[in-house]
């Protein structure tokens, strides 16, 4: 076989660059820390073979055809909104990705988020840093408890699984899911209970988002929704911002139609620093780390590397999107 040129389009765990070396492939890796502009990334994958992107790429139509030549394309996430999937397959692009690297990681953002937020953490500690620590104040920033509340998890896949396992062991929570499908290891382990979305978002204390963003997902965190919600809930959003519309969710902080919300994504990315999010008592922003532990980093690298790896020496991707 003609040694395979594969393109990486940000800087990966070395992990990915060593397997494919090791396996006889040439590897083309941008060097920034920023991402590749559309154009670079179009201009850079001609003389490759294969594709190892992320988030931050727009593997849209138009280059989906300019890059026809691609003969695999993978994805360092498990998420793949960024990707026309539809256009790819019909192109016959194999579309790799990353499941189950980051369970363990992107629950422990949305369980601390949702504590984090609970109590104010984020911004009681920037009092501190504006020399704005008064005294012990016996009626002031009282936040929430969690213990025996109700959490709705949208979307109760792996990651919404393990937040939900976190929720149940911590603070035995009731456990409430709406998604496509019944989730009986959830059912028999956790006492969860599959319900429709207006009961999700109007008998919950936490909501905690882990679905996929999709046309029919895409802002589905919207003003009749806000209203919906009771007072006091938490909107907990580790997956991707497009779910949520800012606008709706700053309007319904400010008007006290919901209490808090824990955001690991927002829309777009990077979030700009005068947001006023950042300014608001009930609200915890992150940007976007739900997957950044060293072990789940490397293992979406070895997941990537193994999928160009096995698709040139044995003709399957192990880890598809679109079989
Ligand atoms: C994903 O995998 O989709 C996360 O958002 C980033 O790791």
């Amino acid at each position: 076989m003609a040694r395979k040129k594969v393109l990486l389009s940000r800087i990966f765990p070395k992990l990915a660059t060593q397997l494919l070396e090791k396996a006889g492939f040439e590897v083309k890796s941008w060097d920034k820390e920023h991402p590749m502009a559309y154009e670079e990334l179009t201009k850079a994958a001609q003389d490759c073979d294969a594709l190892f992107c992320t988030l931050t790429d727009k593997i849209d139509k138009a280059f989906l055809n300019s890059c026809s030549h691609l003969d695999i394309i993978t994805q360092f996430a498990v998420g793949y909104d960024n990707i026309d999937i539809e256009e790819a397959t019909k192109l016959e692009i194999p579309i790799g990705y990353a499941p189950n690297a980051m369970n363990e990681a992107t629950a422990d953002i949305a369980f601390g988020l949702m504590i984090a937020t609970a109590r104010k953490m984020f911004f009681m500690n920037q009092k501190i840093k504006n020399g704005e620590w008064g005294y012990f104040d016996p009626v002031g920033h009282l936040g929430l408890e969690l213990k025996g509340k109700t959490v709705g998890i949208l979307g109760l896949g792996r990651i919404g699984m393990a937040m939900a396992k976190r929720c149940k062991g911590a603070y035995d929570m009731e456990i409430i899911y709406h998604n496509r499908s019944s989730n009986p290891t959830a059912e028999k382990e956790l006492g969860a209970k599959l319900v429709d979305f207006d009961t999700l978002i109007s008998t919950s204390d936490v909501i905690s988002v882990h679905c996929a963003l999709t046309p029919e997902t895409h802002g589905i965190f919207n003003k009749t929704v806000f209203d919906k919600m009771k007072s006091t809930a938490l909107l907990i959003n580790t997956a991707r911002g497009a779910i949520h519309n800012e606008e709706d969710l700053i309007n319904a902080l400010k008007s006290k139609n919901i209490w808090g919300a824990g955001l690991d994504v927002t829309n777009p990315e990077p979030m700009k620093p005068n947001n006023p999010l950042l300014s608001m008592e009930n609200v915890c922003v992150l940007p976007h780390i739900g997957s950044a532990t060293i072990n789940a980093r490397e293992e979406m690298a070895r997941m990537g590397a193994t999928n160009i790896i096995d698709f040139y020496k044995e003709g399957k991707v192990p880890y598809i999107v679109n079989p």
